[in-house]
């Protein structure tokens, strides 16, 4: 069996963990076409996310705690009287200037701690615009990669911005990957575990498409602990009573979860990492223009009224918790998970 490790996994990373059962054992938790394991920290609040778990807003980020003038419930929030907008990932370029640049951040941290051999076959699957392709493009010298994303808008992005040789892009879903077994020596999903319908078998999928002994691997905000670059102005809204949506999985978007989705799977030598990156904003004018580009946020935002705008922009600020005259920095964290097919 080839090698795929290139030097042991330490590198610039907050912590790092051992694969080890979240649920007593012999208990079994997902499996492809299963519920998903989930996180500790989410509720459940059928008013906000029609019965998915949701973060608790308690532990939102660590700020002060959720004070709303107009509590949100189904029908009454605002951003809800004509319907919540879907997340939607079909402006390449405003995704390329908010989680684009944020998946940049967490990538290099991600791919040191893998450290795998130059010369592999990977396979990228949610690669969006290919902001993380790109990483791996310049800092692992694969053999090639693959990236698919069911959104054709990204994919016409990467195609434009991102194609090199060995690099191939193409409209597909990780839930139903359109490759024989063995294709891959390495699959990743960056930021997608939660925006898959069944997180479960996207994961089967990566198993499917590696040969025996490749590497699975993903990162994750990691949402229950507040750790997505939207905490703050998600939190924002929902103190000003204004509903965005939640990705269909969050629940999965922690470590405990990854580590059991990985298990489920049958993957060996299963290891998590968090990483904290912070990211630098010349103003904070710049921060709240670039945050509010979020994917969930972006067409919540632009259908508020202009005082309820101003109300969410000026939440978003005190939750920033700095001075807000000069540059201010938003910090992020993320969990990755690895395991190896046997
Ligand atoms: C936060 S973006 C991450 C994009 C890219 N990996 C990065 O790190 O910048 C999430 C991506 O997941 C994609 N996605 C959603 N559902 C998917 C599915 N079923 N299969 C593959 N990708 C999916 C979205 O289209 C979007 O591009």
């Amino acid at each position: 069996m080839r090698p795929l490790l290139s030097r042991p996994n330490v590198g610039a990373l907050l912590s790092l963990g051992r694969a080890r059962p979240a649920w007593p054992q012999g208990e079994r938790g997902a499996g492809a076409g299963v519920r998903a394991p989930s996180c500790p920290g989410m509720v459940r609040s059928p008013a906000v996310s029609r019965g998915l778990p949701v973060p608790d807003p308690s532990r939102d980020s660590g700020l002060r705690p959720l004070v709303s003038r107009h509590p949100v419930a189904l029908g009454g929030g605002r951003g809800l009287s004509q319907g919540v907008s879907p997340i939607s990932f079909r402006d390449a370029e405003a995704y390329e200037r908010m989680t684009g640049a944020w998946s940049r951040l967490v990538g290099p941290s991600f791919l040191d701690w893998l450290a795998l051999l130059p010369g592999l076959r990977w396979l990228d699957a949610g690669c969006g615009n290919g902001a993380f392709t790109a990483l791996v493009v310049d800092r692992c010298a694969p053999a090639g990669v693959e990236g698919v994303d069911p959104e054709p808008a990204q994919i016409a992005h990467a195609q434009r911005h991102r194609q090199r040789p060995g690099v191939r892009f193409a409209v597909g879903d990780a839930g139903a990957l359109a490759y024989p077994p063995g294709s891959f020596d390495v699959a990743v999903m960056a930021l997608v575990l939660a925006f898959l319908r069944d997180p479960a078998q996207g994961v089967a999928e990566l198993v499917r498409v590696l040969r025996p002994g490749g590497v699975a691997c993903a990162y994750s905000w990691d949402l229950p602990g507040g750790g997505s670059p939207l905490a703050p102005l998600g939190l924002a809204m929902r103190q000003s009573g204004v509903l965005g949506p939640s990705a269909p999985s969050e629940s999965v978007s922690c470590e405990k979860a990854m580590r059991q989705l990985w298990i489920d799977a049958g993957l060996g030598h299963v290891r998590t990492c968090r990483i904290t990156v912070q990211r630098r904003f010349d103003s904070f004018e710049q921060a709240w223009e670039t945050s509010r580009l979020g994917a969930s946020t972006a067409a919540v935002l632009s259908r508020l009224d202009p005082s309820t705008l101003t109300e969410v922009k000026a939440r978003f600020r005190a939750n920033l918790r700095q001075d807000t005259r000069g540059p201010v920095s938003l910090t992020a964290h993320a969990i990755g998970v690895r395991g190896r097919t046997s």
